[in-house]
């Protein structure tokens, strides 16, 4: 292509950016109504947010469901997979599991908001120069959890990262260059 990326850069370039960063302080009103439900306040990709919600829902159906934040992925909606993966203050989690009012007053960071406007984080940087996705279906959740898991010191070697990586599943099977990718952003 003209711009000298394929057009399976291309397509992985979109999978892995996402838009939108700004930082602000966490509102953290709260409130229960005759109906059950809750409000729940809390910062998404630096912007502050409440939403009225059933204590039952997850966080992974609000991000998907209500604030349209459809790059967390639903794979087993178990624990299982680590599709699901998002940030709360800074630590990785599965959405799937974690419920929604759980996360009052806190920093709830996605795949959309991990890229500064325009610039890439280095691990979407990497997983593009790595080519380390097929489907792409996974890919989200592996970048967050490996955006953190460098953060947490643990991407000096192959094994390490295999190991702190083991709870994000890839049906593709494109763990060597995920590996790969994980050790260029993380310097290693
Ligand atoms: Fe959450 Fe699979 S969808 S771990
Ligand atoms: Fe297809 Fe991982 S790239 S599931």
């Amino acid at each position: 292509m003209a711009d000298g990326l394929s057009r399976r850069q291309l397509f992985g370039r979109a999978a892995v950016v996402s838009a939108g960063v700004a930082l602000a302080a966490p509102a953290t009103a709260e409130a229960a109504a005759d109906d059950g439900t809750v409000e729940v306040s809390f910062v998404l990709n630096g912007k502050p947010q409440t939403l009225t919600v059933d204590p039952r829902v997850t966080l992974l159906d609000a991000l998907r469901e209500r604030l349209h934040q459809t790059g967390t992925k639903k794979g087993c909606d178990r624990g299982q997979c680590g599709a699901c993966t998002v940030h709360i203050d800074g630590r990785r989690v599965v959405s799937c599991l974690t419920l929604a009012v759980t996360v009052r007053g806190k920093q709830v960071t996605t795949i959309e908001g991990l890229a500064e406007g325009e610039t890439l984080h280095p691990v979407q940087e990497a997983f593009i120069a790595c080519d380390a996705f097929q489907c792409g279906f996974c890919t989200s959740g592996q970048i967050m959890s490996a955006a953190a898991v460098i953060a947490e010191g643990r991407a000096r070697t192959d094994a390490e990262i295999s190991e702190a990586m083991s709870g994000n599943i890839c049906r593709c099977g494109a763990y060597p260059n995920i590996v790969a990718a994980i050790r260029q952003a993380g310097g290693a």
